[in-house]
């Protein structure tokens, strides 16, 4: 009888233990922002600050990698036909965009977050290719790569 995976059970990655020295009150402060956090242990939140460390270096390096993540961003309908730019240039990167929400606010603002996933060079593209509209008020990244 063939054996069949089962997509549903989590591949469990293997555990190495490690020791590390830290200032005191930095451990403190890490051992306070944990269970602010609600964190159950140290290790479960170190390895979400090693996540984060490495999007963030990924993001910002020139890393090959796969992700996703979202774009957010605010801009005045009014200034530059912002509307209009941000639509044309989310055509451009159709491939890594999976969805995207537009929500009407106030004085003619509007919150667009872009829902995206695949090759971090596209991605990183597109926010730059965004960003260079004048009529963009803020824009922010949130990038996980897939490890
Ligand atoms: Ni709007």
């Amino acid at each position: 009888m063939p054996k069949h995976s089962n997509p549903y059970i989590k591949k469990k990655t293997p555990l190495t233990r490690i020791s590390i020295s830290l200032p005191s009150d930095l451990l403190t402060k890490f051992d306070n922002s944990m269970v602010r956090a609600g964190y159950a242990d140290r290790s479960k939140a170190l390895q979400t600050a090693i996540h984060s460390l490495i999007d963030d270096y990924s993001w910002k390096s020139g890393d090959n990698t796969e992700g996703a993540g979202a774009l957010i961003m605010m801009y005045n309908n009014h200034v530059y036909n912002q509307d209009k730019k941000s639509t044309r240039i989310q055509h451009k990167y159709s491939d890594v965009i999976s969805a995207s929400t537009h929500v009407h606010l106030k004085d003619d603002n509007c919150l667009e977050t872009i829902i995206v996933k695949g090759d971090i060079n596209k991605i990183r593209d597109l926010a730059k290719h965004l960003s260079e509209n004048r009529g963009i008020k803020s824009l922010k990244v949130n990038f996980m790569s897939v490890v």
